[in-house]
């Protein structure tokens, strides 16, 4: 039972047209829950729910949870959105507040038929700026059949609703001793080594933390002596009898899962009989994990496809294995969970096949969460993954901090040059010169020999070098869940803070809000089922606001990006970019680019205030249009004489991520093409044009000529390249780029509409000059995660494959820092190379954290390999140091093989790989030492595994 309050839109009631109403209430009955429907007279709801749901002078409210059908904001409706006031009221009240949604805009035949879902529109009105009042678990619960007919509800998606509202208001009432959970951790990417791990969180020192706050709230649970213990248990216990990458906890035999997989044909299709080959041992799948009293630990399986993903070369349509549906399966059914919490940054679940918003029960997402509450631990950084998460899997997301930053500063023979140099600055000698050389060229920054002509000139060239590596910011090791910041610590990273803000920000204030870090509490909070509240995703560096963590993330109002400042910003960027290619152009008279590829993300153009997507309208000489509402209505062209230089053509892929969360950008950003495209301007004024006519002139039609923004085909996320490089399955020749254009080759026009157009995206990237993508944040370099490599990366091998040897850069924009930066990914690597993977500063931080900081690090020589395989702009210096430092050192070697044998092993061989794909060639004797050091290792791993 239960009490629902339920909030309607005032003109449905009035005007009689409420079968989808109708259709909710019955569901939210049928389960026994008292409905008290209820709207409001004007577009603040703020005091009806104050007159219904918590009279004056009654101390809790009277109702378990408010469900909205408005499919708005609560403080403003579709005029307008005021969400600190509805968070305020939302806060006080407690209860969780679910946001359902209307198909206002299309027929509910469109919708179930369409495989995007919700259109642009609805998903700002009805997901985006919902989120911001701290609205979860959205469903689309009705519209109309046909145009013009009258409102009903979708009985399956009604019935879901009113599903998870009782269990929600269940978890709530379930006292804490009796409560199940289950809590899921990854294994990205999908290898023994990187079982347990996310993005920038230490998972198992977390997870224990977490165990023990949960003990203390009264659940059951049988707690292991130390993180150690956790860790065997989870990752040691039966995994070497049955060479398993983890403990098994359950067997689910194939006759079982046969009897009980309602998908069980689609599975089948894709991965032939059950149990598969995925996590079975050919009888039965092997769940792993294990279970500690009333929660249930349990380990993501993969997607599955990564092994092999040629399998999803072109499609997006795919299944789970039959092990991930097992998986989530016995979480609900057999273990019978109250709540589920899934550990950590980027899992798969919400990646699986289905509508990008306003899924339907015959989505993948929504057939493996069911009804169960689902939260979400996740990096407060990242507010695109963790919008999927909530959109695609009804999650709330829980922030938590990443680690902190600081100055890479200088290490070893570093520090010692740095001395030479100063000396050498106070006295100049041909001594001083040739030592500083013979140190420099130790460190790969200078040729041994011959002799420095002009020592100054050189000298004077190395300094700056110096200096950005040792200011560059990184970050300090993994996140600790439930370990309070000490003062030092958190005084060191307030002036970080500070001085990256470049602000008088009060320093005692972020002082106290990183030592004060009530993480724990909110999580546990949370988990106790009432509202928590949203936080705009941001990162620590630049926004204190996302302080404290333990809330659910958001993005940015989709209809004000880009911001007035971002466009500022991407102007800006737009023309340092141009700079550098200029400054870089092969032909002496530095000609402008004509056409430049660009990747975007989600992640950063949601923090940014939208700087990417202002930057590819500057390029093209074009800006935003708002409307008399301030909403993002279009896009207009510059005036030529205002511009003062030519439209720059930019062919552009977006994230998947980034084409579900922002569509009307998508729009906007086709819209900037095709007015460029049509406008009547010289060719030489106007690249756009130039080679939209030559296309046209070619027999194309117009419309098709001015495509210039691909992603994904729908419900596909990802290039592929990154598993493609990562399990060796290419030639060397261009299939990365192919693949490439295959699984991106899908153009999104000015209606927002995909078609399959991956021959166009190859003869326009054959075209680019260079490529271009933003840096995420100081956090996430390109060799922090495979991502880089497979969206930029893959752009410039597709861009560079039909240039016979002539590579076409891969530029990076850094705006991390106080000033914005444009290197090539040749300096890129370098500076991550110096600054993260050999540097002292970073990896023993790491290495605090064990099995995981040893994963990290083996992830960030793959990425950098990546780098070679793409773009080839990588060093061979860099896979010497790195196999110096790592396996041919061998007291590093023996420490990473006794903390994660796995990794080290991996490791050894990527680096034996780089070698034997000529991306660096060592001498005979350092060959023979890796090669006996990759031996050594795999010893060690099987000696683990036996
Ligand atoms: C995105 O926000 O678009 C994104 C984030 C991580 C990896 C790839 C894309
Ligand atoms: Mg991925």
């Amino acid at each position: 039972g239960g009490r629902v309050g339920l909030l309607l839109m005032r003109s449905y009631v009035l005007a009689g047209d409420t079968g989808h109403y109708d259709g909710v209430i019955a569901a939210l009955e049928a389960r026994g829950l008292d409905v008290v429907p209820f709207f409001s007279a004007g577009l603040d709801a703020r005091s009806s729910i104050e007159r219904f749901i918590c009279p004056p002078g009654s101390t809790r409210p009277t109702v378990d949870a408010i469900v909205s059908l408005t499919g708005f904001s609560l403080v403003g409706g579709p005029a307008y959105n005021d969400s600190a006031a509805a968070v305020e009221l939302l806060q006080a009240i407690g209860v969780p507040y679910i946001a359902a949604q209307v198909s206002e805009f299309q027929t509910l035949e469109a919708w179930r038929a369409s495989t995007r879902g919700m259109t642009p529109v609805e998903t700002i009105m009805g997901l985006a700026l919902p989120e911001l009042d701290g609205a979860i678990a959205p469903v689309l619960i009705g519209g109309r059949s046909t145009e013009g007919g009258r409102m009903e509800a979708d009985p399956e998606r009604a019935a879901t609703l009113a599903a998870r509202v009782e269990k929600m208001i269940a978890l709530r009432r379930t006292p804490a001793a009796q409560r199940k959970l289950a809590i899921t951790l990854f294994a990205y990417p999908p290898n023994a080594g990187a079982v347990g791990t996310a993005a920038f969180l230490s998972v198992f020192e977390s997870l224990w933390n977490v165990l023990a706050g949960l003990q203390q709230q009264g659940y059951a649970v049988e707690l292991p002596e130390d993180v150690a213990a956790l860790e065997a248990a989870i990752l040691g216990g039966n995994a070497a009898q049955l060479g398993t990458p983890a403990n098994v906890f359950a067997r689910v035999p194939a006759a079982e899962h046969i009897a009980h997989e309602p998908h069980l044909a689609e599975i089948e299709q894709q991965w032939g009989a059950a149990p598969g080959r995925e996590q079975s041992d050919g009888n039965a799948l092997l769940l792993l994990g294990a279970q500690f009293g009333n929660v249930l630990v349990g380990v993501q399986p993969s997607m599955g496809y990564e092994g092999d993903p040629m399998r999803l070369l072109f499609e997006g349509s795919f299944a789970p294995t039959h092990a991930f549906a097992a998986h989530y399966r016995y979480i609900r059914e057999e273990f019978g969970a109250d709540a589920l919490l899934h550990f950590g940054t980027h899992g798969a679940l919400e990646f699986m096949p289905g509508k990008q918003a306003g899924l339907t029960g015959d989505c993948w997402p929504e057939r493996l969460i069911g009804d169960l509450p689902h939260y979400y631990l996740y990096a407060g950084n990242n507010p695109s993954e963790a919008s999927i998460a909530k959109r695609r899997s009804a999650a709330v997301t829980l922030s938590h901090m990443t680690p902190p930053l600081a100055q890479a500063g200088l290490y070893n023979e570093w520090r010692e040059l740095k001395a030479t140099l100063a000396r050498w600055h106070e006295s100049p000698s041909d001594a001083l010169a040739a030592a500083a050389q013979a140190q420099a060229a130790a460190l790969d920054l200078a040729p041994s020999e011959p002799q420095w002509a002009d020592p100054q000139a050189a000298i004077a060239a190395l300094s700056p070098l110096l200096a950005e590596m040792e200011a560059t910011l990184v970050p300090h090791g993994l996140h600790v869940v439930g370990r309070a910041m000490d003062r030092a610590e958190a005084q060191a990273l307030a002036a970080t803070m500070i001085e990256a803000q470049g602000s008088a920000a009060e320093a005692s204030e972020l002082v106290e809000a990183l030592v004060a870090n009530p993480e724990l509490d909110n999580i546990l909070a949370a988990l106790d089922g009432g509202y928590v509240a949203p936080v705009a995703g941001g990162d620590l560096l630049s926004d204190p606001a996302m302080l404290p963590t333990g809330r659910n993330i958001h993005g940015f109002d989709p209809f004000r990006l880009p911001a007035t400042h971002a466009a500022r910003e991407g102007a800006v960027q737009a023309e340092l970019l141009l700079a550098r290619a200029r400054a870089d152009a092969a032909s002496e008279d530095e000609a402008l680019p004509e056409s430049i590829g660009m990747v975007l993300w989600g992640t950063d153009t949601l923090k940014s205030g939208g700087v990417p997507v202002a930057q590819v309208l500057a390029l093209m000489g074009a800006r935003a249009r708002f409307d008399g509402y301030g909403r993002l209505a279009g896009a207009e062209l510059i005036p030529l004489a205002e511009l003062g230089r030519p439209r720059i053509d930019v062919v552009v892929t977006l994230s998947g991520i980034f084409r579900d969360l922002l569509p009307l950008q998508i729009k906007v950003l086709a819209e900037a093409a095709w007015l460029a495209a049509n406008a009547d301007e010289p060719e030489d004024s106007n690249f756009v044009r130039k080679h939209a006519l030559a296309r046209i002139a070619a027999g194309e039609d117009p419309e098709s000529a001015a495509l210039r923004i691909f992603s994904n085909a729908e419900g596909a996320y990802g290039a592929n390249v990154n598993h493609m490089v990562e399990n060796g399955l290419w030639e060397g020749g261009d299939e990365l780029g192919q693949a490439f254009c295959a699984r991106k080759g899908f153009a999104y026009g000015r209606d927002g509409v995909a078609r399959a157009k991956s021959e166009l995206l190859d003869q326009l990237l054959a075209d680019v000059s260079c490529t271009y993508q933003n840096l995420e944040s100081a956090e996430l370099g390109v060799t922090t995660i495979d991502h880089y490599f497979d969206s930029l990366g893959g752009m410039a091998q597709a861009a560079s494959r039909h240039r016979d040897g002539a590579g076409v850069q891969a530029y990076i924009g850094d705006r991390t820092g106080k000033d914005a930066k444009i290197r090539s990914m040749r300096e890129q690597v370098a500076l991550e190379t110096r600054t993260r993977a050999l540097n002292p500063g970073w990896y023993e931080p790491m290495l605090q954290h064990g099995r995981e900081g040893v994963s990290h690090i083996e992830a960030s020589i793959t990425n950098t390999f990546g780098w070679s395989a793409t773009t080839g702009q990588v060093e061979p210096w860099v896979y010497r140091q790195l196999s110096e430092t790592f396996v041919l050192d061998e007291a590093m070697r023996r420490r990473l093989a006794a903390l994660n044998p796995t990794a080290s092993a991996r490791m050894a061989h990527r680096l034996l790989e780089a070698s034997d794909r000529r991306f660096w060639t060592p001498d005979a004797e350092t060959l023979a030492a890796l090669e006996a050091a990759g031996d050594e290792l795999n010893d060690s791993m099987e000696g683990i595994a036996a």
